[in-house]
């Protein structure tokens, strides 16, 4: 079938479209909830493809998509077990069974070799993935740093990672295989596999996915999936009714003035990681270790958003740096502080057929300090047990304003207000005038105990984190003498 035949009545497009061996492929009749990787494996046979955790974490799975950008083509390396089968619509799927041809490994797969880079080999087709997404798009000679951030998202239990690092960078020096990968056509206009009472839908534009929700306020909303992707692999839900965000026009979009940035919801990480690393280096760092390569390459903007996670890693960086998110209903369009949108545990401020458009992210000005931290049981795609930001207006070395924000120390991302209006008037180089912001987080919060960290850790932590903030900004050592101990409460 070609996919000028696969329309309904109303012109949508009725199947999706990839490139996969060779082949445009039209693909209709698949329950919404199918995930690539089950797609893969089961009806495909493609056992390549291994299932190890099934939720993001072992990197086994990772298969990669390439996509036509302006200027050429993206390697996106992506967990196939928790991307659903529809988000492959417009692309090139490459798996491990495609990178030999015509019985010569891929460079990356004969470096393997060369290095002794495998033992069992369960975790191998995986990395092999995500090495061959570096080779075909990065520079020649990859720095075992670049190469271990790639492969922060692939576990191997055996064979060690130093052979597997030499082998990606030995294999830097080869040939890409350039006119083999050229990523598939993208087909205009809507697309809806399905009927209404069960469907996986990707509206073309925001004007199409806003009637499509007030439609079907019911739907699930899917931008990258990686959260979405555990709710039926770990939560087991039958999803029927799915509205995936991946093609709206214009959605993805990131915008730069002088003074902010507007990044669209359907942006990934991985594309506004460089910009938000350009507002301040901490900034980077955390997205540098927000999940792996894979997880960033699918996860969006909107997605970290709107999911109300309280230990996610985002919203706690742009409260603190003033950021306003931007909702959209049929026609309506709203504006919120994002603090204001987080109400209480896993419920935020939106209405039936509301989705989330953009967030707008102050840049620092004059005077700004701003400092972040991500404090995790391992330092590599690990969810964060507390992570703080902060973000001082500093006027003749004292602090004219504060915003201080937190993950993981209350049911939603906060603002740490007590300890805010305490450390307003702080100077830098008064250690005293420090403690009614350092002891007045205990009011603030009361963090829970979990498996990630106890009550008591949670706050000690939060505290020193406010400490080596205000040390960092003052740039002298401290005198710990002079600093209330660690549990004291303001009384
Ligand atoms: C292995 C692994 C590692 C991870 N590491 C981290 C980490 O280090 N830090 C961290 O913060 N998180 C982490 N996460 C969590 C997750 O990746 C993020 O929360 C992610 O950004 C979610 O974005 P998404 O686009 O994939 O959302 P999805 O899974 O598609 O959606 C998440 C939720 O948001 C809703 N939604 C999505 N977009 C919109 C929109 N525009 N409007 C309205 N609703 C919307 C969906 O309906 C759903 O309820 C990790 C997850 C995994 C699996
Ligand atoms: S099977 Fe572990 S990341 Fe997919
Ligand atoms: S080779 Fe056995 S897990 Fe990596």
């Amino acid at each position: 079938m070609s996919s000028s035949d696969a329309q309904n009545a109303d012109g949508r497009r009725t199947a999706i479209n990839f490139r996969f061996r060779g082949r445009d492929v039209d693909l209709a009749g698949f329950a919404p909830r199918t995930t690539l990787l089950d797609w893969l494996r089961i009806e495909q046979g493609a056992t390549g493809t291994k299932e190890g955790c099934g939720e993001g974490d072992c990197g086994a799975c990772t298969v990669v998509l390439v996509r036509r950008r302006e200027g050429g083509v993206s390697f996106d390396p992506v967990n196939a077990c928790i991307l659903l089968l529809g988000q492959i619509d417009g692309a090139e799927l490459v798996t491990i069974e495609d990178l030999a041809q015509a019985g010569e490994l891929h460079p990356v797969q004969q470096a393997m070799v060369e290095h002794h880079a495998s033992q069992c080999g369960f975790c191998t087709p995986g990395i092999v993935m995500s090495l061959f997404a570096l080779h075909e798009a990065g520079d020649r000679a990859p720095a075992a740093v670049a190469v271990r951030d790639q492969l922060a998202g692939n576990l191997c239990r055996c064979t060690g990672y130093r052979p597997i690092v030499e082998a990606a960078i030995a294999a830097g020096a080869a040939p890409r295989g350039e006119a083999r990968w050229t990523g598939a056509a993208m087909t205009p206009g809507d697309l809806f596999v399905g009927d209404d009472t069960q469907f996986f839908a990707a509206p073309a534009s925001l004007n199409s996915l806003a009637s499509l929700y007030m439609e079907h306020p019911e739907a699930t909303v899917l931008a990258g999936g990686t959260d979405i992707g555990l709710w039926i692999t770990k939560g087991l839900q039958d999803m029927r009714k799915i509205i995936w965000l991946g093609r709206v026009a214009g959605l993805g979009d990131i915008a730069e003035s002088e003074t902010a940035l507007r990044l669209g919801a359907g942006a990934t990480l991985a594309a506004a990681m460089p910009l938000l690393h350009a507002i301040h280096s901490d900034l980077g760092e955390v997205m540098r270790r927000f999940g792996s390569v894979q997880i960033r390459a699918s996860g969006t903007v909107g997605g970290s958003l709107a999911n109300g996670s309280p230990i996610g890693d985002l919203a706690p960086c742009l409260i603190a740096l003033g950021a306003t998110l931007e909702l959209r209903r049929g026609d309506e369009i709203r504006q919120l502080p994002l603090e204001d949108f987080f109400l209480d545990y896993r419920k935020q401020d939106r209405r039936p057929g509301e989705f989330v458009s953009a967030v707008s992210v102050p840049k620092l000005g004059a005077g700004d300090e701003f400092r972040a931290f991500k404090v995790t049981k391992r330092i590599d795609e690990d969810i964060s047990a507390v992570l703080a930001a902060f973000c001082f207006k500093v006027e003749s070395r004292r602090i004219g304003a504060a915003r201080i924000a937190y993950g993981g120390m209350a049911a939603t991302p906060a603002r740490a207000r007590m300890s805010e209006g305490f450390a307003v008037g702080a100077r830098l180089d008064d250690e005293k005038t420090w403690k009614g912001a350092l002891t007045s987080l205990a009011l603030d919060f009361t963090p829970l105990s979990d498996q990630r960290a106890s009550a008591a850790y949670r706050s000690l932590v939060a505290r020193n984190l406010l400490l080596k903030a205000l040390m960092e900004m003052r740039g002298m050592p401290l005198d710990e003498t002079r600093i209330a101990p660690p549990r004291e409460t303001v009384s």
